[in-house]
């Protein structure tokens, strides 16, 4: 949904192949249904985010290569990862504007409490349970409950904090109207250099596809471009094809420009991505 939203190609057999095994996660463990019910009944943002954190963590194990035992294992830990907030007082769950001081050490609670509650249950492996435990912690040791730093916290965990923050950017957005994805991702780097692993940020954003190849992204000149080769350095400045000036409300003759090089004379940087609707511009009639 958010693909489509910030007008990125709609990929159907990405989204079954991942459906497919979020569903067999959720078949093979149920207690994670069980869990995810009862989040919905509590909280339906959480219930929502759970299920974007399991499908992206499910897309970017596969994308790392992982066995399947561990992707479905990851699957289930992004499914259960806030069930803890299940024991969180509902007016404080569920507070419009920000928490205070004391509130958000309550909040914070949710991590040591999902722990605890799948721990009573039982069933639920040290991959999963790894998620659960530390998507809050970061690499400078300033996360939550355990302040733990760098490799102190498993490659599982610091998937997981990734993709927590990406997801509720993103999210936010629907509520506030905050940023078009791709910028979010750009601002994930920039921000994140001690927060995350940089390795692993950029292995994500390749793996959700920034500026996915075939797409269109408008251009501060007024320009519309196709995507036409992903920066394998540089992730923010893929190679364009400009196809179409919206100045001169005109198809131009098809002009290549590498991003991550500087151009003399305009503003070819990218303003953001476009959709294909909008401009009756098809990005696969550009790709040679
Ligand atoms: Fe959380």
């Amino acid at each position: 949904m958010h693909s489509v939203r910030a007008g990125r190609q709609f990929a159907l057999a990405e989204v079954e192949d991942v459906v497919g095994q979020l569903a067999e996660s959720v078949l093979r463990n149920p207690q994670a249904l069980i869990g995810l019910t009862r989040i919905r009944q509590r909280d339906h943002y959480t219930f929502e985010h759970s299920v974007s954190v399991a499908v992206f963590l499910l897309a970017f194990a596969r994308y790392l290569g992982f066995d399947e035992t561990t992707v479905r294992a990851l699957g289930v830990g992004g499914l259960l990862h806030d069930i803890g907030k299940t024991r969180i007082p509902l007016n404080i769950l569920n507070k419009p504007g920000p928490l205070s001081e004391d509130e958000y050490l309550v909040m914070r609670e949710h991590v040591n409490l999902g722990c605890a509650l799948l721990d009573e249950h039982g069933g639920v492996g040290p991959i999963a349970m790894a998620v659960v435990k530390e998507h809050h912690e970061r690499c400078d040791g300033n996360g939550y409950p355990l302040r733990l730093q760098g490799d102190g916290i498993s490659r599982y965990g610091q998937m997981a904090a990734i993709v927590d923050v990406y997801d509720a950017i993103t999210a936010d957005r629907a509520y506030h109207h905050a940023e078009v994805p791709t910028r979010v991702l750009g601002r994930l780097l920039e921000w994140s250099a001690h927060h995350f692993d940089q390795q692993l940020v950029s292995q994500f954003i390749r793996c959700v596809g920034i500026y996915p190849v075939g797409s269109l992204v408008r251009l501060m000149n007024g320009w519309i471009g196709v995507v036409v080769e992903q920066g394998d350095e540089d992730l923010l400045h893929p190679k364009v094809r400009a196809v179409y000036d919206t100045r001169k409300r005109a198809f131009m003759p098809p002009q290549d420009l590498d991003l991550a090089t500087p151009i003399e004379g305009d503003d070819y940087r990218i303003e953001g991505a476009v959709a294909e609707e909008r401009w009756g511009i098809s990005g696969a009639d550009y790709l040679e």
